[in-house]
């Protein structure tokens, strides 16, 4: 049983800037969760009980997140807030989680390899916190199921629109392997191609099964795109000279790209409509602000 996963968290959120300062992107909340919390949870759910987080510097509430929180707890119970309790003495006991810090920002494919003695000769998961996945069956589930048939690396995958691309690894693949058309054979992988060279509109999302093989592969991989060790042209290595199969798999569900401003907070307001304490207040305020500024917008024209 594929029982390990690597969740790469060293990044330093430039893009979330400022307040990723001081604190990491991986911490983000949606609502009141942590987006690496999701992530963390879809692994334990898939069945992965020995987690590496890649951490860097700065990165240490994520540590203290996944810790035990002993004067939190004391106090909680004090007030007979049990159901607080209960939940934060889950998230300590969530799973077996190690943390190795990458000392230079090299990349993701850098920050993989620096899980390398850990993993040792086993497959893994490799999760990717930018990427948070609601569905029936969890994402990495899906991905292990596979991996239990074909016993090579897969890569989930989505289809992504054309002016989304470039922001992504990008597959080409053969036929589709399985009846229901979900599973391809990968023949080349292409991190962020430009839209018109982009090989297919199968984006990667981050989501991964790795067989060990990887580990060779990433050493010999020279910087690519960004000036960064890419997992994927990693990858591409591993089909092309190490002639190692390689599979995608359009996953089912829904996945939500945490990557930018715009789509984490459209990702915060669904998981705050999904819930039954926030749901109607909300839809309400915003009813009331689509309201206001849909007349903004008639006081403007009419002064027109
Ligand atoms: C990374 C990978 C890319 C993948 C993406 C998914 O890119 O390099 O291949 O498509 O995650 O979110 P990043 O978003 O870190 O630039």
């Amino acid at each position: 049983m594929l029982k390990k996963a690597v969740i790469p968290a060293a990044g330093l959120g430039t893009r979330f800037l400022p307040i990723t300062k001081n604190s990491p992107k991986e911490m983000l909340p949606l609502v009141d969760k942590p987006a690496i919390q999701y992530v963390v949870e879809e692994a334990v759910a898939s069945g992965i009980d020995d987690i590496i987080i890649i951490t860097g510097r700065g990165k240490r509430a994520i540590e203290d997140h996944f810790d035990k929180a002993f004067e939190l707890e004391w106090t909680l119970r004090l007030n007979n807030n049990l159901e607080a309790l209960e939940e934060i003495e889950r998230i300590s006991h969530l799973a077996d989680i190690h943390y190795i810090r990458q000392k230079e920002p090299l990349g993701l494919g850098h920050a993989i390899l620096c899980a390398k003695k850990h993993v040792g000769d086993d497959a893994f998961a490799v999760l990717l916190g930018d990427d948070i996945v609601f569905s029936d069956v969890p994402c990495t589930k899906q991905l292990i199921d596979q991996y239990e048939k074909q016993r090579a690396s897969i890569i989930a995958v989505e289809h992504v629109p054309p002016d989304r691309i470039e922001s992504y690894g990008v597959v080409k693949v053969t036929d589709a392997k399985t009846e229901d058309g979900h599973l391809y054979g990968v023949e080349d992988l292409v991190e962020k191609p430009k839209r018109e060279e982009a090989p297919s509109d199968l984006g990667i999302l981050g989501r991964y099964i790795l067989t060990p093989g990887i580990f060779d592969c990433l050493e010999q991989t020279k910087p690519g795109v960004g000036n960064e060790i890419q997992l994927t042209d990693a990858l591409r290595l591993l089909t092309k000279n190490n002639e190692q199969a390689v599979y995608a798999y359009e996953f089912n569900g829904r996945r939500y790209d945490l990557g930018n401003k715009l789509e984490w907070l459209k990702t915060t307001f669904d998981v705050a409509l999904s819930r039954a304490d926030l749901k109607e207040e909300l839809l309400r305020h915003i009813k009331k602000k689509i309201e206001e500024v849909e007349q903004e917008n008639k006081l403007f024209s009419d002064t027109d």
